[in-house]
């Protein structure tokens, strides 16, 4: 049976193994799901083997296994080492959810006429490396894997990847191939059809701000001694200038700047900057001096509070002057910032500017490099070539905001171009309540896969 057709009169099953996926709450944040996330692994181990793979293994790690998958169909041929995560975020908070985040459901929505599978996961990541898993399938079943494949799917990409870090070293035999394939991103839209050539780093902070050494009442000791949420916040506030620049003294000396002709074509990607503000229910965007929208996603660091605590958040009104106050604040890098000295430079630049009448602690929590995909590999040629076939447009590139610090190891330990082919949707609400992924995409997905290996094989023969 051709491909496209074996896709299409398998849909239904292709769709219920999904759902049965998606129905394990696979958090890897919270020890309480341990065992939902070890079993997780062993569906993705059992998925590969019966979509055919010659063998599945059960990688252990320090933290959540990974699952390793080959199909080694001739030596001489081009191979594809995949990439995904089965770890989800965690769902709360659960009141925002329209349905529970493991029950999926499946919903038509105005962007998704043909519908949406709503669950925690459906667009990050297990959607997404799931259409890989059947686009192994179908090309197995329909004679067309032109090129040896293999799977890595990991548990830990929602807490930082390191022991993925360590398995890739280890590894690197095992591991070699010719490209590394990742669906783990978004697209501009199925009219739009567009690949991810860029993603930002990240650099994530814990501060801790003590004043006096137990709470005191803010009548007796207010105005005496400081308060450690106003200086937090202050000393938060002053982290960006009036042109929202980010005052940390070094923190752009290695930000690449590009040039007009760059910029310029960033720019030209279809973004309607009106329908943002209408989505997102704001006046106005708000970001660096000199800028657009796309730029200051795409090619600017940021510097943004997560989270800030401390004092009394209760009911009515307590007379308190807290001991402490904290705050969670990441950063996102740009190629050629490290993460490991921009969190030096907070640390340093963050002690500096607390005033003596407070105690700061400076804790880094997991980071990782920005990426930036070559275009003109045969990887990006193959991306560029199976959307054009799919779609029948071509494909614009785009530089994302979010990370996948695994990324640039690839780059970096296996010396692979990644090729971020993802197909969800800026709207798919990830790591967020009601999150979702189209089931056009899904199955688009699915065959721009597939074509994305026909012609990553035929390209190399060309070389
Ligand atoms: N899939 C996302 C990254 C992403 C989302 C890239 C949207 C491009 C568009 C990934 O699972 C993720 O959430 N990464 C984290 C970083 C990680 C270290 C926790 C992120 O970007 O916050
Ligand atoms: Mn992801
Ligand atoms: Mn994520």
């Amino acid at each position: 049976m051709p491909l496209k057709q074996y896709i299409e009169s398998n849909s239904e099953r292709f769709l219920g193994e999904l759902v049965n996926l998606l129905k394990i709450p696979s958090v890897s944040a919270d020890p309480a799901y341990k065992n939902e996330v070890f079993k997780a692994a062993d569906f993705v181990r059992e998925s590969l083997e019966a979509a055919g793979v010659d063998k599945a293994e059960i990688c252990p790690t320090a933290g959540y296994p990974i699952v390793y998958g080959e199909k080694i169909t001739d030596p001489e041929a081009p191979t594809v080492l995949v990439y995904g995560h089965y770890d989800v975020q965690p769902a709360d908070p659960l009141e925002l959810w329209d349905s529970p985040p493991f029950e999926p459901v499946i919903k038509k929505t105005k962007l998704h006429p043909n519908g949406a599978i709503f669950a925690r996961g459906s667009a990050d990541d297990k959607g997404q490396f799931f259409m890989h898993v059947k686009a192994f399938e179908a090309m197995l079943a329909s004679g067309e894997l032109s090129c040896n494949v293999k799977f890595m799917i990991e548990g830990e990409e929602e807490v930082g990847s390191e022991n993925l870090d360590i398995f890739v070293r280890a590894n690197k035999e095992k591991l070699a191939a010719d490209v590394v394939l990742i669906s783990d991103t978004s697209m501009i839209s199925l009219e739009h059809p567009s690949v991810t050539v860029g993603l930002r780093g990240l650099a994530y902070m814990q501060v801790e701000v003590t004043g006096p050494d137990k709470d005191l009442h803010s009548g007796t000791f207010g105005g005496s001694v400081a308060n450690p949420i106003n200086v937090l916040c202050k000393m938060i506030a002053s982290l960006h200038d009036e042109n929202n620049h980010i005052t940390i003294p070094g923190f752009y000396d290695q930000v690449q700047e590009y040039g007009k002709e760059y910029r310029d074509k960033l720019n030209q990607a279809p973004f309607d900057e009106g329908e943002f503000k209408r989505k997102l229910d704001i006046k106005e965007t708000y970001g660096e001096k000199g800028y657009t929208t796309i730029e200051r996603v795409g090619i600017r660091p940021t510097l943004d509070v997560n989270g800030i605590w401390g004092g009394y958040i209760g009911e009515g009104a307590k007379t308190v002057l807290p001991s402490k106050a904290s705050a969670k604040i990441s950063m996102r890098l740009v190629p050629d910032q490290d993460h490991k000295s921009i969190a030096k430079l907070f640390e340093n630049h963050f002690k500096s500017i607390a005033p003596p009448a407070v105690k700061v602690k400076v804790v880094p929590h997991h980071g990782g490099q920005a990426a930036v995909v070559p275009t003109d590999s045969i990887g990006y040629k193959a991306a560029e070539a199976a959307i054009q076939e799919a779609f029948g447009k071509k494909a614009i590139p785009t530089r994302e905001g979010g990370s996948i610090p695994i990324t640039a190891l690839f780059q970096k330990v296996l010396g692979l171009d990644p090729i971020l082919l993802g197909f969800g949707l800026d709207t798919d609400a990830i790591h967020s309540p009601n999150e979702h992924y189209g089931l056009d995409n899904y199955f688009k997905g699915i065959e721009t896969i597939a074509l994305f290996f026909k012609h990553f094989n035929l390209l190399g023969k060309k070389k």
